[in-house]
């Protein structure tokens, strides 16, 4: 019994040298402590043998049983160890590494000269008001005095929907309609910015898509000098209160008279160079007086209203301003142009 109970122990150790994991170890718990192991068959035999070799085989087989136990709860706590030195090399964090920065995110420069727009004629007591990019042909041209088939339509190439009258909106100036409708007969100062769709063939200077902001001012004894004054002072505020204006004669179905406003040129200083097409001038905006049909349209009647309105491309004053010489790079998405805002 005795020499059993030594070769149970040493093949249990034996067994133990080359146990390697935690799962492995649990094995070698089952086959060498477990009920059927061995040492524990040494028990079940216990009975069966002498009455005096009892108290000492009992004994012995404790201290074996005991050893094991101890040995195991070793084995175990070095396997835990090692495995935790093992998460720590392998998971491990070098916190000396420099830190990867945060890619700082910056607002696209048609939203900066927006922002610039709205805050301007907000000092001066313009709200921002809001219509719709997808416009009835009835607003976007016919209640702005632009009826089917007038040769003025000319100027606006038209992405239509597959619904007859719906078109993408060519310009802001449909708002107009609806700010009027919304507002009479209560004097009207509002300003209409948004994205306006024209069927082009792209260039350095065209594109598809761009913003317009349009301006509105209806009430009772609105003037030609108002509107000049308001639009001189608009580019006085953006482009610095030197900056000389001029208005030119225009046509524009919309409004009577109708003018253009340009800006001296303050790339040559008005001396003439390939930006300004050697004229000294660039024109920024479209305006007049409102047209007696829109404000009939509008719902003023324009024996006791008057009013005036301009248009302008934020894309071609951004343009302007940082000297971007393409259009296109606005709806481009490259990092290499945002950036540079
Ligand atoms: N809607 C015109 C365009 O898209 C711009 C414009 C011109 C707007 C004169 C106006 C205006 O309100 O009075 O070309």
């Amino acid at each position: 019994m005795f020499e059993e109970l030594e070769k149970i122990q040493t093949a249990a150790l034996a067994a133990l040298e080359s146990v390697q994991s935690e799962a492995l170890l649990e094995q070698w718990r089952i086959a060498h402590l477990g009920r059927s192991a061995p040492l524990m068959q040494v028990f079940e035999k216990f009975n069966s043998l002498p009455k005096e070799e009892r108290p000492v085989v009992g004994k012995r087989a404790n201290e074996v049983k005991r050893l094991l136990e101890s040995h195991l709860a070793e084995r175990s706590e070095a396997l835990h160890q090692n495995a935790l030195a093992q998460a720590l090399e392998t998971e491990r964090l070098d916190v000396t590494l420099p830190g990867r920065p945060i890619q700082q995110g910056r607002l696209h420069p048609s939203t900066q000269i927006l922002r610039r727009i709205y805050d301007i004629f907000a000092e001066m007591g313009f709200q921002v008001y809001r219509t719709r990019e997808v416009e009835s042909d009835e607003y976007n041209f016919e209640l702005l005095n632009i009826p089917a088939h007038h040769p003025a339509r000319d100027m606006w190439d038209t992405f239509h929907t597959i619904t007859p009258g719906v078109l993408l909106r060519t310009h802001t100036s449909p708002g107009q309609i609806h700010a009027m409708r919304e507002n009479a007969p209560n004097p009207v100062r509002v300003i209409l910015p948004g994205m306006c769709y024209r069927y082009e063939q792209t260039s350095a200077r065209k594109e598809i898509q761009f913003n317009q902001v349009e301006g509105l001012a209806v009430g009772h004894h609105i003037t030609f000098g108002d509107l000049k004054g308001t639009l001189i002072d608009f580019a006085r505020r953006m482009f610095g209160a030197a900056v000389r204006t001029r208005f030119r004669a225009s046509h524009f179905p919309f409004t009577e008279p109708s003018a253009e406003m340009d800006i001296e040129c303050f790339i040559c200083g008005g001396k003439g160079c390939n930006v300004c097409s050697s004229t000294g001038w660039l024109e920024i905006l479209g305006c007049g007086m409102v047209h007696p049909v829109v404000l009939r349209n509008g719902g003023y009647d324009p024996k006791e209203f008057s009013g005036f309105a301009f248009g302008m491309g934020p894309e071609r004053i951004a343009m302007l301003r940082y000297k971007i010489e393409d259009i296109r790079y606005f709806w481009g998405n490259d990092l290499r142009f945002l950036e540079q805002f």
